[in-house]
């Protein structure tokens, strides 16, 4: 999906982030699982991540991150005419996230809906209103991806409890004609490889009883090894893929923005597609893998802290469960 020489395109008017208040560390895992700062530092990278309290839900942090976004665009919420949330973890099953995001935050002339495509959901998000931008569908679109993993955590299971924290972050995009906005962009998914990262229970399949509880079925299970090495060779692809589709050189690019899931990941990522370490973007010692959250945060604090400024060239890139992955170009 390649944008070259369509003059409408969408570009990132606005971005946004929040994350709970509280920490969580290490050595505080330490004392609830059979683990070491050591080997969590050594095979992920992550030093720390955000957990939301009991009472909160992801559209609370959504709303936040959704909030700065359009306060950054400068863009009023009734102007907002459609929402969509990327995540796994919704407040409830009825109504949407969006739903509830689109009443809290009073944007009345807006469409809204919740997509699930795991930690590809800012990615395919961002795909998605980009197109209805393209077809003058929509002016105005707010993108959500936001996670509160720790609900679907089973903190029983150290191979992935250790890994994961709650966050959200937004993106508005608004329609351009000039260089500004999205080059091109790559979605794909297959759903033969769905056994190495998935919940079993909570759906029409196997609903809750006490049973699924006990067994912690309502938690995330994954086969961290092959997750791994398909995100490598499918992030690189993906990335690969929007920059020959744009006819972009990777030396070209100022900054790279991939899934926050693991250090040796993003690091064999970026190898694959020639990228130096220094033009990579990594914050997942601070935040974890925080699913459809972890692009858009680091997005924001790329933004917010001038590590991205415009008329650079950044592109983002994201694998999940499902599996899902996908690459988005953007000139800033
Ligand atoms: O966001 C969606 C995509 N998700 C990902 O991209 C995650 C992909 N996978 C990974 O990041 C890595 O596979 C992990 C970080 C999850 C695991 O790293 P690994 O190098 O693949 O370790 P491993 O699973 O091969 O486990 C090595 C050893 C095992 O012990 P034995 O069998 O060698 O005795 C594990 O039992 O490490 C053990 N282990 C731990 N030890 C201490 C697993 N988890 C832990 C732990 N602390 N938390």
């Amino acid at each position: 999906m390649s944008e070259q020489g369509n003059r409408l395109r969408a570009y990132i008017s606005g971005t946004g982030s929040a994350v709970p208040e509280r920490v969580l560390t290490n050595s505080e895992l330490e004392r609830i699982v059979d683990t070491s700062d050591e080997w969590i530092m050594e095979r992920s990278g992550i030093k720390t991540r955000y957990i939301g309290g009991s009472e909160m839900a992801t559209s609370d942090l959504c709303v936040k991150a959704a909030a700065r976004a359009l306060e950054s665009a400068r863009v009023a919420p009734e102007d907002v005419d459609m929402l969509i949330v990327g995540t796994v973890t919704p407040d409830q099953p009825l109504p949407s996230t969006g739903c509830i995001i689109q009443e809290r935050m009073g944007l009345k002339n807006a469409f809204a809906f919740d997509i699930a495509a795991a930690c590809t959901a800012f990615i395919y998000g961002i795909t998605i209103a980009d197109s209805f931008i393209r077809t003058g569908m929509c002016r105005k679109i707010l993108v959500i991806g936001a996670e509160m993993l720790s609900r679907i955590t089973n903190w029983e299971d150290r191979t992935t409890c250790v890994l994961f924290g709650d966050g959200a972050g937004a993106a508005l995009l608004e329609p351009c004609e000039g260089p500004r906005g999205i080059v091109s962009t790559f979605l794909r998914s297959d759903g033969s490889l769905q056994d190495y990262l998935y919940i079993p229970a909570g759906g029409s399949r196997r609903p809750h009883n006490a049973e699924t509880l006990r067994k912690h079925m309502h938690a995330i299970r994954m086969s961290g090894n092959s997750v791994f090495k398909h995100a490598v060779r499918a992030m690189g692809d993906a990335a690969q893929r929007v920059l020959d589709d744009a006819g972009i050189a990777s030396s070209d690019l100022d900054l790279f923005i991939p899934h926050q899931a693991n250090l040796r990941i993003i690091k064999a990522t970026a190898a694959r597609i020639k990228v130096p370490m220094d033009k990579v973007y990594v914050n997942l010692d601070r935040y974890g893998n925080t699913s459809a959250a972890s692009v858009p945060i680091a997005l924001d604090e790329a933004s917010r802290t001038g590590r991205l400024k415009e008329g650079n060239l950044v592109e983002m890139v994201a694998f999940g469960g499902g599996f899902t992955w996908g690459a988005v170009l953007v000139r800033w």
